[in-house]
């Protein structure tokens, strides 16, 4: 087992999917863990606090309070996202497109900018949720990816800033995971697209996205700065062709 007995966790989308996934485990670790959400919906065991992970003022409210209660955070998983997919370059709106980057990329950046102020003299963790699309060109899905390639991003330079006060700042990018976000969708269609170009051949489960949390948040993990850690099944390795159509050759001849 990775430690991070008696820590004190934030974990933000913590009432659904990766994050209650993640919650549940530090919370079998025997880690304190707040679990913030737009919704006071709670793992048991866990401490809700409600919040817009894409409101500065709300974000640094939840971190206080969390730091007053316990006297300080160890560990801020940034994992609250939104995944407005199967919308190419041209259908994309202004509104999806500042939607997207308000919770996700200012959802983070927040994080990583109020979140070391509680966190104790030397030492903290800080852990954000990426994508495998974050890494990889997609098609019907540029807001997204892009919003989590940001987040890649944001993780290297908060790795390299954050290092001189002890605070390690990595990234998990999952492949596809059986979450409500993905199983609510009727016929998702990003279930099948996907698992055919996984080389482990299925898609993951919550559980498998939160272990690489607990490594990422524990000691153990010390020496582990500024990674984007894909848990992708191999996607990221070696994601397969798509069926594009043929190239067309006159365009060499220009
Ligand atoms: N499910 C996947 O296939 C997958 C793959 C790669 C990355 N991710 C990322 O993992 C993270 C979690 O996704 P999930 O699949 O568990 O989704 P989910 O919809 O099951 O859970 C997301 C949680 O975040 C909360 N949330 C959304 N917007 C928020 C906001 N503005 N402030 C506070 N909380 C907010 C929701 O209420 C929900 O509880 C997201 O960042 C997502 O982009 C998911």
């Amino acid at each position: 087992m990775f430690t991070i007995n008696n820590k004190v966790a934030v974990v933000t989308g913590g009432a659904s999917g990766i994050g209650e996934a993640i919650v549940k485990v530090f919370l079998a670790a025997g880690a304190t863990v707040y679990s913030v959400d737009l919704s006071e919906t709670c793992v048991e065991g866990a401490i809700p606090l409600v919040a817009d992970v894409s409101k500065e003022d709300q974000i640094e409210a939840v971190l206080a309070k969390a730091s007053e209660q316990t006297g300080h955070i160890d560990i801020l998983v940034n994992n609250a996202g939104i995944q407005p997919l199967g919308l190419t370059f041209d259908e994309v709106t202004y509104e999806d497109l500042t939607r997207t980057f308000e919770v996700n990329v200012n959802g983070i950046f927040f994080g990583l900018k109020h979140g070391p102020r509680f966190m104790p003299e030397s030492g903290g963790r800080i852990i954000s949720t990426s994508s495998f699309v974050g890494l990889l060109g997609i098609p019907a899905g540029s807001a997204y990816a892009v919003s989590k390639a940001a987040v890649a991003h944001a993780t290297k330079c908060g790795a390299v800033e954050l290092a001189p006060r002890g605070i390690t700042v990595n990234a998990v990018a999952p492949g596809t995971v059986l979450t409500p976000f993905v199983t609510n969708i009727p016929d998702n269609p990003e279930i099948p697209f996907v698992t055919q170009r996984t080389p482990l051949g299925r898609l993951a489960l919550p559980e498998e996205i939160a272990a690489a949390f607990l490594f990422l948040a524990s000691d153990e993990a010390s020496y582990v700065t500024g990674v984007v850690l894909p848990v992708d099944g191999g996607i990221a390795a070696g994601w397969e062709a798509y069926d594009l159509p043929p190239f067309d050759e006159s365009i060499t001849k220009t």
